[in-house]
Parts: structure tokens; sequence; C-alpha cells
């Protein structure tokens, strides 16, 4: 009897938890590049669907092309999203077609890259500034406050890319020892982070540290060095992904003096767009 009474009462539970009156949500996911950090997000975002049955995810990857990327956004506006999460390639190229679609009042998550706009209901990331100030002050405390440091920037025109900059200036400034004798930008990709080295290796400048803005520029940037036969330089970079051939891994081998975690945390991002469609409150 018991028994019953227990399976009953599950029953019910399950009931009263895929019910909801059977409405889904669907939200559209606008990813600006293609790579092993947004993989791991976008595998975060899909594990909350199976704790949130009541949605569904449509994703997009622009490839790291602006104008892709508007046309991917506009697309999910035409097929009538509930919900837009989007992370924006760089500041000013999309941010119209994310009014747009603000302005038919489709909700808009930014996350992890801004825009030049007010017209986004939230956003959620990393604090950049403070990831580059973190990775500034470290490699100078390495350096002991004396040497030539070269910093590999991302896309010069996304939101990261310029905060991580400015985070790492506004570190090494203190430290009148520490000379900033290169700085290239490499759109986050691996063979342009090599590029870069090699130009600048080219030029005959001795070079002790390298903080690339992620970690793949900085595998690059590594390869570039083997290359040059150049020994004792030193890198760091960022995003730490505990997966083959990310930061972790290359820290841990001893190719990478550091990475910083730059978290995805695409569980968050999810509760914060529940939040949004549900009408409870959020930040
Ligand atoms: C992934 C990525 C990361 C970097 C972040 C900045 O697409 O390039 O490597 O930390 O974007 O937005």
């Amino acid at each position: 009897m018991r028994q019953y009474f227990y399976l009953a009462l599950l029953a019910l539970l399950l009931t009263a938890c895929t019910a909801d009156n059977g409405k889904k949500y669907v939200i559209g996911v606008s990813q600006c590049s293609e790579d092993i950090w947004r993989d791991k997000l976008n595998s975060e975002l899909v594990m909350s669907t199976y704790q949130h049955d009541n949605v569904v995810l449509k994703f997009a990857s622009a490839n790291d092309d602006d104008r892709l990327q508007a046309k991917q956004i506009s697309r999910f506006v035409k097929e009538g999203v509930d919900l837009l999460i989007v992370s924006p390639n760089q500041i000013h190229t999309i941010s119209s077609v994310i009014d747009k679609a603000y302005d038919r009042g489709i909700p808009v998550i930014l996350f992890d890259r801004k825009t030049d706009s007010k017209k986004y209901t939230a956003f959620i990331g990393a604090d950049n500034y403070e990831a580059g100030h973190d990775m500034g002050a470290f490699i100078a405390r390495q350096l002991k406050g004396k040497g030539n440091v070269v910093e590999i920037c991302g896309l010069e025109g996304s939101s990261p890319a310029i905060e991580r900059n400015r985070g790492f200036m506004d570190a090494v400034s203190g430290f009148p020892g520490i000379r900033v004798v290169g700085r290239r930008y490499a759109g986050w990709l691996k063979d342009r982070g090599a590029a870069a080295m090699d130009s600048i290796l080219a030029g005959g400048q001795h070079v002790d540290y390298v903080f690339a803005q992620n970690d793949r520029m900085a595998v690059g940037a590594l390869q570039a060095a083997e290359r040059h036969g150049i020994r004792g330089m030193r890198i760091a970079g960022i995003d730490a992904l505990p997966v083959p051939g990310g930061g972790m891994e290359n820290v841990r081998d001893g190719r990478m003096e550091a990475s910083y975690i730059y978290p995805t945390r695409g569980d968050l991002v999810m509760q914060l767009a529940l939040n949004i469609l549900e009408k409870k409150p959020y930040k």
C-alpha cells in the first residue's frame, strides 16, 4: 500500500515538473566564434535543458564574421525566438541588429562580450579588466619588476580585447622596469598569434615575457618562438581550459607559465534567461 502511495506521489511530482502549461521557450544562442571555450559553454547550456525541459535551444556560430552574425540574429528574430543570448563579435559592428530584436520586444542577454548600445536586457560575463590587470601584475612579479614584455591582443574591436589591454597596461605601469616592447592584434586565433610573434621576433627584439590575451594565441606565439630558436621566453595566457591542447595542459607540461581561468558558466547564463522569461527577479 505504502509503495503505491510513493509511486503516486512520484507521478504527481513528475507531472508537476513537466506540465508548465505546455509552453516551450525557444532561445536563440548567437556565438561569435567556434572554439573549445565556446563549445564548453554551449554544452553547459545544453546540459541545463535536461533540467528545464520547457526550453529549446537554437545555436548559430558566426566564425568571427560580423556580417554572418548579424544575419544569424535576424534569422532568429524572423523565426520568432522568445529570447536571444548573444556574444557579439565586436563592440560596434552588430549593435543595430541587436537593437532591432530588442525593439521588437525580444529580451536580449549579452554574454562575455559587449556592444556600444544600451538596448539589451542583461549582461553576464567575467570581468575582463580584472583578468588583464591580474595577468599584468603576475607577469611583473614573475620578472621581479624588470624585463621586456609583449602583449598579443584578441580582436581589436571586441570588448574583452579592449578591457584586458586596459587592465594589463594599468598593472604594468606600476612597474617602471617593465617595458612593453611590442603589441599586436591577432583576432583570438592561434595562427595569427604565431604570425604576430613571428613579426616581432623577426625584427630582432629581445622578449622576456609574452602576455597573450587567450591561450590559443599563446600557443601560436610559442610555436613561432620555437621556429626562431628562442629559449627562455616565458608566456602566459587566458582561458585555462581543462581539455587536450587547452591552457591547463600547457601549464602542466611547462610550455606556458600560467593561464587565467576565464569561466564559461553556461548554467548561470541559462538561469538568467529563465528568470527573464519567467518574469522573476534578475540582475
Ligand atoms: C573564445 C574566446 C576566448 C576568449 C573569449 C573572449 O571565443 O576567444 O578565447 O577568452 O573569446 O571573448
